[in-house]
C-alpha cells in the first residue's frame, strides 16, 4: 500500500509533461528536456528573450565573473561552465519568472528581471528545457540527482 502511494506521488510530481515512454527513466524535475518539440520551442524563445544577455551559444556575458561598475553581476553562461545547473528546477523557474531581486528578497540586484509578464509558465519551462538539453549527459544526470534531493527536502 505504502509502496503504491509512493509510486502515485512520484507520478503526480512528474506531471502530464509527456508520454511516459518519452521520459527517460532517471529524469527528474519540471523541465521536459527530452521532448524535442518543447526544446525547439524553447530554443526560439531563448534566442528572442535571453540571448542578448546570456549569449546566443549560452556562453554568458564577456568576463562574466567580473562585476559591472555599479557592483551588479554580469549574466553567467547557461552552458556547463556556469552555475545554472547547480540550481534545482524550482529555483531556476522562480528566478526566470520573478527575477533574482524578488527571489533573494533584494539581496541580489541585477538586470535579471522576471519574465513572468513576457512568458507563460509553459514557455519558461520550455526555455529552461532547451538550456538543460544543451548540457553534457553527465551534467544532466547530476542535475536530475539534484532535483531528486531538492524534491525530497520539500516533503
Ligand atoms: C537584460 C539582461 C538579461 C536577460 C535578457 C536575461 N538575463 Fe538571466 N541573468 C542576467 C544577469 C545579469 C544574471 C546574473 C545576476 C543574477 O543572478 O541576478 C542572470 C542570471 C540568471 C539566472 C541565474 C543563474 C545562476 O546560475 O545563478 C538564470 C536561471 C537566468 N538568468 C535565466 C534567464 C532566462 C531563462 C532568460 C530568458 C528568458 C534570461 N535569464 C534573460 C541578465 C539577463
Amino acid at each position: 500500500m505504502l509502496r503504491q502511494g509512493i509510486i502515485l506521488a512520484a507520478m503526480a510530481l512528474a506531471g502530464p509533461l509527456a508520454a511516459a515512454s518519452d521520459r527517460p527513466e532517471d529524469a527528474a524535475g519540471e523541465f521536459p528536456y527530452w521532448d524535442e518539440a518543447e526544446v525547439a520551442r524553447g530554443a526560439t524563445l531563448y534566442a528572442e528573450t535571453c540571448a542578448a544577455c546570456h549569449g546566443a551559444a549560452l556562453e554568458g556575458a564577456e568576463d562574466w565573473r567580473g562585476r559591472n561598475e555599479d557592483g551588479s553581476f554580469r549574466a553567467p553562461p547557461h552552458d556547463e561552465t556556469g552555475h545554472t545547473w547547480h540550481h534545482a528546477d524550482a529555483q531556476l523557474f522562480a528566478i526566470t519568472k520573478f527575477g533574482t531581486e524578488e527571489v533573494t528578497g533584494g539581496a541580489v540586484v541585477s538586470d535579471m528581471q522576471g519574465f513572468g509578464e513576457v512568458l507563460t509558465d509553459d514557455e519558461i519551462r520550455a526555455v529552461l528545457a532547451f538550456i538543460k538539453a544543451q548540457w553534457p549527459e553527465r551534467v544532466i544526470a547530476r542535475h536530475n540527482e539534484l532535483n531528486r534531493r531538492f524534491e525530497a527536502q520539500q516533503q
